[in-house]
């Protein structure tokens, strides 16, 4: 249900209007900790879930970042949104983030595990040290995420674990080997938890973006618009759109999906899983 207010229709943020009016996901009320929130993909699945009347707490490491974002989230239905700073690479600063995010929003429902890319390199130019920082980054993070809220999860007999991965789970990318080993070992990983929580009521997925237009996007590539034309619909993804994905993916009538990987690429991988 909407209240009347929140359907007029302001030309100046159109996204307003089309968040009040987004699907109801029945998730009012519930928790969510997102990380790597300050931009992006993350900042976007956290404006979706908070529109949906999510209580969210955001994570990034700047806070001039992050203070930047609370400003673009509107909280329906008596939300909240607040942020903490915290490097997800390091596995302490994980725990601390989960105690103050638990403390601020009385306990977590909904963990979306993201972060930042790791450089790119192929094989000749990448160090084995390189390595080390990437799994941390991209593979150990969400680790450390969910040995610290799974316990919480299984107690209360709800959660929805989401990791923002990459389309090169599904067919690798040149130039990106660390993003491609590390997102491997996390799908692996996240697999495996699936089945062992899936009693509790837990479901764990990924998303794997294809080329969407963040900040990420424009480091990687100078002139990402030149991307639009490899992708079947013409078009980079919309931040936005991959957010109400994200959001859908934790709705309570999702509770039979777990396990699985899913592309949004809008078609650019030709394999057939
Ligand atoms: N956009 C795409 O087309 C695309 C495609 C495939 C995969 N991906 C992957 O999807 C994820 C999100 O991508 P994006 O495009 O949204 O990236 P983005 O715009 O660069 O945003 C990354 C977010 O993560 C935060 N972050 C980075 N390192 C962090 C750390 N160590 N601890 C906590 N927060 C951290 C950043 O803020 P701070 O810097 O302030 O920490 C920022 O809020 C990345 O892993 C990316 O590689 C993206």
């Amino acid at each position: 249900m909407h209240d009347s207010a929140s359907l007029s229709f302001d030309p100046e943020r159109p996204s307003d209007f089309f968040y009040t009016r987004a699907m109801e996901l029945g998730i009012s009320g519930r928790r969510a900790l997102v990380t790597g929130a300050s931009s992006g993909l993350g900042l976007a699945t956290a404006r979706a879930l908070v529109a949906q009347g999510v209580h969210v707490v955001i994570a990034a490491r700047s806070s001039d970042k992050l203070a930047t974002a609370l400003t673009t989230c509107s909280p329906s239905r008596g939300a909240t949104i607040s942020s903490l700073v915290a490097d997800v690479s390091d596995p302490d600063q994980v725990l601390q983030l989960v105690e103050q995010a638990t403390e601020i929003l009385g306990g977590i429902d909904i963990l979306i595990a993201n972060a930042g890319g790791p450089p790119p390199g192929n094989f000749a130019s990448t160090p084995f040290a390189a390595y080390d920082v990437a799994l941390r980054l991209n593979l150990l993070s969400t680790v450390a995420m969910c040995q610290a809220v799974v316990p919480q999860m299984q107690q209360q007999k709800w959660g929805r674990i989401v990791a923002i991965t990459s389309s090169s789970v599904r067919e690798p990318i040149d130039r990106l080997i660390l993003s491609n080993t590390a997102r491997a070992g996390l799908t692996g990983f996240l697999k495996t938890l699936a089945r062992e929580v899936a009693g509790d009521a837990i479901t764990v997925n990924s998303l794997q973006p294809g080329l969407h237009l963040t900040d990420r996007l424009s480091s990687l590539y100078p002139d990402p618009q030149a991307l639009a034309s490899s992708i079947p619909s013409g078009h980079l993804g919309d931040p936005d759109d991959f957010g109400h994905v994200a959001a859908f993916i934790c709705a309570e009538h999702a509770k039979f999906v777990t396990g699985v990987a899913i592309p949004l690429d809008a078609g650019a991988r030709h394999g057939l899983q």
